[in-house]
């Protein structure tokens, strides 16, 4: 039973607790995607874009790689600590306020990246294709833009509808909850409830809210992205992260790392 005092508030106007819980698991992350720039990639791969960025996790981190990078975000405190971070760091604080369904870049990048279902706030057909359609347009031909999302599974498997996370940074800690609260398949959505249990020497408090994601079965995806001209799904691994390990994509999948290539 929670004790905490309770704040009803987005999750995403807190971007220093969201960045230590999810920024904290940053390494394979990082070093998977560099792997897929090397491997689907002909040429170099030396400017990123990444579509609903948050706080930037990554992004600051290819900076300091090397690399030109910028993003967008539809949260503006999230925007804001991405830019005093790359600006912390010295770089041009590129991120911007915007919609991934409706952006379009002054000129193309190599590669773009979209990790952990953020595509899925999306919660029409409508502004997915939309959005694959701006992506198509933002990427170099050759180049790859490197989707994950979680699928439906198959009927008759087990989903896993609750995880927790724990992260401490100095003096703080924030344990993050997220659980089930409705799902519905033939209308393409399932709800989430969220909680960040946030302590520090003087207060302790839980914020909490509810996100919801548009639901795609294999086939829905294969679909979508064959709708939109100029991408094509050029090979797919799993959470694991593993270039050596690509995995078939069959309706047994559950979870996905698309790469979607820009022809
Ligand atoms: C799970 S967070 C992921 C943030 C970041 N990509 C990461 O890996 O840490 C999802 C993000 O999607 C953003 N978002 C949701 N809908 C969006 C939209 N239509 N356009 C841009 N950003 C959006 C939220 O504000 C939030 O920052």
């Amino acid at each position: 039973m929670n004790s905490l005092p309770v704040i009803d508030g987005d999750i995403y106007d807190f971007p220093k607790y969201y960045d230590l819980v999810y920024g904290s698991d940053w390494k394979a992350e990082f070093d998977f995607l560099r792997q897929l720039f090397q491997r689907h990639v002909e040429f170099d791969v030396n400017s990123l874009f990444e579509p609903a960025c948050g706080t930037g996790r990554l992004l600051y981190r290819f900076a300091r790689a090397g690399l030109q990078v910028a993003g967008n975000d539809l949260n503006r405190k999230s925007i804001q600590f991405c830019n005093q971070r790359l600006a912390r760091y010295g770089f041009e604080p590129t991120a911007t306020v915007g919609d991934m369904s409706c952006f379009e870049l002054d000129s193309c990048v190599d590669a773009a990246f979209n990790t952990i279902n953020s595509f899925r706030h999306l919660n029409t057909h409508a502004l997915a294709k939309s959005h694959l359609e701006c992506v198509a347009r933002a990427i170099k031909p050759g180049g790859i833009y490197v989707l994950g999302l979680h699928l439906s599974p198959a009927e008759g498997l087990d989903t896993c509808d609750a995880e927790s996370w724990s992260a401490t940074r100095g003096l703080l800690t924030v344990n993050s909850r997220i659980w089930l609260v409705e799902r519905n398949y033939p209308e393409r959505y399932e709800t989430f409830g969220m909680a960040f249990d946030v302590y520090t020497p003087t207060k302790q408090f839980q914020i909490q809210d509810q996100v919801s994601f548009r639901t795609y079965t294999v086939s829905q995806i294969q679909e979508l992205v064959e709708s939109v001209e100029h991408l094509e799904i050029a090979c797919c691994y799993d959470f694991r992260y593993e270039i050596e390990r690509p995995i078939k994509l069959d309706e047994t999948v559950e979870d996905v790392v698309l790469i979607l290539q820009r022809t």
